[in-house]
């Protein structure tokens, strides 16, 4: 059986000649042209990539036996890596190769993926292939299988869900797996959260392929507690610490946000100005990729359980108001929602919300 190349290791060896590599700097998305732009942009990575679809191809044998994984596998956020309409519509932007490592894995990253490619994503094979060089899977089919060294911890992921912005080293696009080792949670893998047991055939037990997310808000709402009090005559403080999250929150892609809103209940015309926590970046020249972004502020809820405030201040005082407050999880801020097509009101999630009666003033004697 023909070993799948690993993308972890694929894209440390990517890094290097990802420097020579111009950034797109293009701001309007040109589906059309994305393609075209893509194989121009494409330089040299010396990955080792199969000469024809071949990863596709086994990982269709895998899904021809495992019939309940893959069920739970296709329409997961790894199988549509590549065919997700928000990842394409960021892909038009900056049509990288870089993007094809993790997100067309089995593609040839010096062309556009091919069909294959696209459709398979992150597929069977390419997390069952090999952390450390050796082939996971050996024998004839049925076969006899050996998970790599580190499969069932947060090694399984790394390489993906941590890296670095293209052309800047050490400056991390994601970092879930450092957050992770400063959580609360440091010590329950990415498995125990991501993978839950389910049933499989014949009574025996598995565990769940759907890494679904924004798709279980019961498991979004579990990453956060949340607290508000009064702070001054005209402002609440909510007080915001993780809870059953295993990193950040919200952690991944570098766009993600939470929105805190307040207003009061008796009369809704009053209310505070939205107060937004992410990573706050500053641009760097005129480009708008995310090649041309600096960190310069970290506001998410910190994996180690530490408190994030965020302060609402109203524009007239509350005193004697119920004030109304809620924590929304957002993929993105209003900006780019709208050059993505996505509808932010319907696309977002309450994770916590509660009631807060300010005191009225004293009496004047
Ligand atoms: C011809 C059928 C067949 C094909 C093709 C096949 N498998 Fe399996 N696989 C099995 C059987 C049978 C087992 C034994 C466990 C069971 O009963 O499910 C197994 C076991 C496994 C296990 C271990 C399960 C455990 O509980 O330890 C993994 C992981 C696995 N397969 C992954 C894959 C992947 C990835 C592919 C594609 C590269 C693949 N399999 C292709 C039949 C197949
Ligand atoms: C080969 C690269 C790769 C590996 C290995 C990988 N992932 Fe992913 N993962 C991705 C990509 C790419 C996406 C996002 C696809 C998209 O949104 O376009 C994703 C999405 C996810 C999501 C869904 C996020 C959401 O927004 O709903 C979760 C959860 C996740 N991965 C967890 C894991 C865990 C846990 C592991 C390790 C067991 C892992 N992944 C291994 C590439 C990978
Ligand atoms: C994002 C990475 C990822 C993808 C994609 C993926 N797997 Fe897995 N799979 C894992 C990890 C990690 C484990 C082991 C979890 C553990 O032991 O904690 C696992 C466990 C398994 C097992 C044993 C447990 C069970 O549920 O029976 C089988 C069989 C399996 N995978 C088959 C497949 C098949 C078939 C596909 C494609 C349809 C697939 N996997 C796709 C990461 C992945
Ligand atoms: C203790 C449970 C727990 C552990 C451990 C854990 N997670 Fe999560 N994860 C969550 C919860 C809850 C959410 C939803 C809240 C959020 O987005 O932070 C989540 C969300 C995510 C998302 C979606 C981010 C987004 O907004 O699109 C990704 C990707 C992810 N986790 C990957 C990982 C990886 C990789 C690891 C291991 C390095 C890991 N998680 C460990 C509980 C956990
Ligand atoms: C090293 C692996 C890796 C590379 C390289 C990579 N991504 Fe991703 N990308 C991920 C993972 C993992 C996620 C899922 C995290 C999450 O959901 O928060 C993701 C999520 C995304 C999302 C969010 C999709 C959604 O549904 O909200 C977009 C957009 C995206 N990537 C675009 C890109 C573009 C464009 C490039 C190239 C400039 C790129 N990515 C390069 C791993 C990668």
């Amino acid at each position: 059986m023909k070993r799948a190349a690993s993308a972890p290791r694929a894209l440390a060896l990517a890094s290097g000649a990802l420097a020579l590599v111009a950034c797109a700097g293009a701001v309007a998305p040109s589906p059309a042209a994305r393609e075209d732009v893509a194989s121009v942009t494409a330089a040299p990575l010396g990955l080792v990539v199969p000469a024809d679809n071949s990863q596709a191809v086994e990982n269709a044998r895998c899904e021809g036996c495992h019939e309940d994984v893959a069920a739970e596998w296709r329409g997961s956020l790894h199988q549509r890596s590549w065919t997700d309409p928000v990842f394409l519509a960021a892909y038009s932007i900056e049509p990288l190769p870089f993007c094809r490592g993790c997100h067309a894995p089995a593609a040839d990253p010096q062309k556009p993926p091919d069909p294959g490619a696209r459709a398979m994503g992150v597929g069977c094979v390419t997390c069952h292939a090999d952390l450390a060089g050796e082939p996971v899977l050996a024998g004839p089919m049925p076969h006899r299988s050996r998970s790599a060294p580190g499969f069932d911890t947060a090694a399984a992921c790394d390489g993906c869900h941590e890296f670095d912005f293209p052309r800047r080293k050490g400056a991390r696009m994601q970092a879930t797996l450092t957050e992770h080792r400063a959580s609360q949670h440091a010590d329950t893998p990415c498995q125990t959260c991501h993978m839950k047991p389910v049933a499989r055939a014949r009574g025996r037990s598995g565990k769940g392929h759907r890494f679904e997310v924004r798709e279980d808000p019961a498991l979004l709402r579990s990453a956060v507690m949340a607290a508000a009090a009064p702070r001054s005559a005209r402002s609440i403080v909510v007080t915001l610490r993780a809870a059953a999250v295993g990193h950040a929150f919200p952690t991944g892609d570098l766009f993600r946000r939470i929105e805190i809103r307040a207003s009061s209940v008796e009369n809704t015309s009053l209310r505070a100005p939205a107060v937004a926590l992410q990573r706050v970046f500053r641009l760097e020249g005129s480009e708008s990729g995310s090649a041309s972004r600096i960190e310069v502020r970290d506001e998410r809820v910190p994996a180690s359980g530490a408190p994030r405030d965020a302060v609402l201040v109203f524009p007239d005082s509350i005193e004697g108001q119920t004030i109304r407050w809620e924590v929304v999880y957002q993929r993105m801020g209003p900006t780019l929602a709208a050059s993505f097509g996505v509808d932010l009101e319907k696309d977002e999630i309450v994770v916590a919300a509660g009631t807060l009666r300010i005191p009225s003033p004293p009496a004047s004697p």
